[in-house]
């Protein structure tokens, strides 16, 4: 992550950090709802610009067969995540990894399970070429064939007023992604003051989640993700047999097998679970926290140990994840009209 990125996201880690205090030092000064993510000075946010992103993002046209667009694996009724456990792309090819959900992936200061790319904008790239995803031999034909197409002509006229080019595609898409947000879950309106948001058994789960259970301590803050990477020792289902994680990007031997903490935001609706999705129910992943994750040829994470929770404590945890899903706000006046 470079200084300027950071800088651009500060807001957030400053709100990250006070939501990661616990409730007794949280309570004298009331939490706000989550602000709306941060918005990079070089793709502001209008009402055209998502419009045109929205449709982008839902077009099969943008894969090199027709068939495939990003909603095709960030599928809306799961949370924008894929219910596969790996996505499947162009012509039936299998990814190595479970595509995670896009609702609220706009606080993520960066993206993918390994940190890859800096910004939505450089994230959307991605999958455009991936030749197991959209499978575009290059951005070139991608915007060759959207210039084929009147009604995109027009409404990047709009909101652009020039030609169709590559990185205007991944601004439109990461504004619509923008506006992907879910801020009002019933653990959003506990932090504002609304005791009865979280039922009995939620509580208690809320108070394994912060205390014995130990997940506070990486699923902190309004992803409920620290954004850094661990080994849990998760089971490699995945073709990919072996998945170094984070090792490919940074070469560090201690980062082998470390994955970004995903965000738990909506976990109830983007089953399966891990960058592989090697578990199909949130009990299954937390009987396997409760083990101490799995085994691993590679340094595992020292806060990943056997945690002793009884049936109900377990029950009680799986019910505090459920209250984590907000509403989807996907109205184009949401963010667009400020
Ligand atoms: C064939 C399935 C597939 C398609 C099509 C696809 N994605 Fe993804 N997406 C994935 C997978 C798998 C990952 C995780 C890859 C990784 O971390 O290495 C991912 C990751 C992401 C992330 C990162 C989220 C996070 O929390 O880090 C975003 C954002 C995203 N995709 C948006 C898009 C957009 C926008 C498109 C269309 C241009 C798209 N995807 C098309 C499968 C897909
Ligand atoms: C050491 C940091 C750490 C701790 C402690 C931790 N997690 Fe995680 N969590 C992660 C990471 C990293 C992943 C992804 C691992 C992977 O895919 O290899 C993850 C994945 C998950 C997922 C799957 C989410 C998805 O979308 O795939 C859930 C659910 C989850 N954790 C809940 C919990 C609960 C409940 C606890 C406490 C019992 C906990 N975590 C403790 C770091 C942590």
């Amino acid at each position: 992550m470079n200084r300027s990125v950071f800088g651009k996201f500060l807001p957030v880690f400053c709100l990250a950090t006070v939501l990661a205090f616990p409730p007794s030092i949280r309570a004298a000064s009331l939490v706000p709802l989550p602000p709306a993510p941060p918005v990079p000075s070089g793709n502001l946010m209008t009402k055209d610009k998502i419009a045109l992103g929205k449709k982008l993002f839902f077009d099969p046209r943008l894969s090199a067969n027709g068939s495939i667009s990003c909603a095709f694996c960030h599928v809306p009724t799961a949370g924008y995540a894929d219910p596969k456990p790996v996505s499947l792309g162009v012509g039936g090819k299998r990814g190595g990894r479970n595509a995670p959900p896009v609702l609220d992936a706009a606080y993520f200061p960066v993206q993918f399970w390994d940190g890859r790319a800096g910004s939505l904008e450089e994230q959307a790239l991605g999958p455009l070429t991936n030749p197991v995803e959209m499978a575009n031999p290059d951005s070139r034909s991608i915007v060759t064939r959207l210039r084929r197409i009147r009604e995109y002509r027009i409404l990047f006229a709009r909101v652009y007023g020039g030609q169709i080019s590559i990185d205007h595609v991944a601004q439109a898409i990461s504004a619509f992604e923008r506006t992907l947000v879910t801020p009002d879950s019933p653990y959003d309106r506990y932090l504002m003051g609304d005791k009865n948001a979280l039922t009995a058994a939620q509580k208690r789960g809320l108070a394994i989640f912060q205390g014995k259970g130990r997940c506070a301590a990486c699923h902190n803050g309004i992803l409920l993700s620290d954004s850094a990477y661990h080994n849990l020792g998760v089971p490699q289902t995945g073709p990919m047999r072996v998945d170094v994680g984070r090792y490919a990007i940074t070469h560090d031997p201690m980062d082998k097998g470390k994955f970004r903490t995903p965000t738990l935001r909506n976990v109830a609706l983007t089953a399966p679970y891990m960058h592989d999705g090697a578990f199909r129910t949130l009990k299954e992943v937390v009987d396997f926290y409760d083990r101490g994750g799995g085994k691993s040829p590679y340094t595992k994470d020292s806060l990943i140990v056997p945690l002793h929770l009884s049936a109900q404590d377990k029950k009680d945890l799986v019910e505090f994840l459920k209250s984590l899903s907000g509403e989807t706000r996907t109205q184009l006046s949401y963010r667009a009209s400020r």
